[in-house]
């Protein structure tokens, strides 16, 4: 090994005990926790109602409570929505109405699935934990795939405007589930019932 190596090497080795030494942002709980998910942005202005309280508290389990929270009151505005426009609008297309009963379907689903999350997290035990925690982590993928099935029936449909605002909705619902699910698989690995309970 030259100097020239042996010196670039000290440097990398400098500039990466340095980056490990880097602690996250202490000040904002909940954008440093945020940073974990897929849609950050969305993550923090979603919590923004609870951010008085998360940032009083840094309970990991109390933030990953309000995003569910915030996923299943988008996913039930969603779907009553969807049922309004299902019923009201005339205009639809055969395929149309077709698709839109199945989303009304899915939405359903979803509506369960977040809500079994809910009442798992509102009795988090340490002796159970792990259980809990892989149940929640398979009805909110599965409240996910539900919204997914939603937008896979409009595929065939004509890119007119129930096209797009079913998309616009799901996209947004999706985004909100995606990101509780991630803080989810967060929880359950870093064992955070030792911190929180
Ligand atoms: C539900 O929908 C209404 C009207 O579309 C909107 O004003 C409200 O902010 C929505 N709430 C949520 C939680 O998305
Ligand atoms: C999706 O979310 C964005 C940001 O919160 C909002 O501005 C937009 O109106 C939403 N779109 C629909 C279709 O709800």
């Amino acid at each position: 090994m030259d100097s020239t190596t042996v010196f670039a090497l000290f440097i990398l080795a400098a500039i990466l005990t340095s980056t490990a030494a880097v602690k996250p942002q202490g000040g904002d709980f909940i954008t440093s926790s945020c940073k974990i998910t897929r849609y950050p942005d969305v993550c923090v202005s979603s919590l923004r109602s609870y951010a008085a309280s998360l940032e009083a508290k840094h309970s990991q389990s109390e933030l990953v409570k309000a995003a569910v929270i915030v996923s299943l009151a988008n996913a039930r505005n969603t779907s009553a929505w969807a049922v309004t426009l299902s019923k009201s609008s005339k205009s639809l297309s055969k395929i149309e109405r077709s698709a839109l009963k199945d989303c009304v379907e899915n939405f359903g689903d979803t509506k369960d699935q977040i809500s079994q999350s809910l009442a798992e997290l509102k009795h988090l035990k340490r002796g159970t934990f792990k259980f809990q925690m892989s149940n929640m982590q398979t009805w909110m993928s599965a409240a996910l795939t539900n919204e997914d099935s939603c937008l896979n029936g409009f595929q065939a449909a004509r890119n007119g405007r129930v096209k797009m605002l079913v998309q616009g909705r799901v996209q947004n619902a999706s985004k909100l589930i995606s990101n509780a699910l991630a803080l989810v698989n967060n929880l359950a690995s870093t064992a955070g019932y030792r911190k929180l309970l």
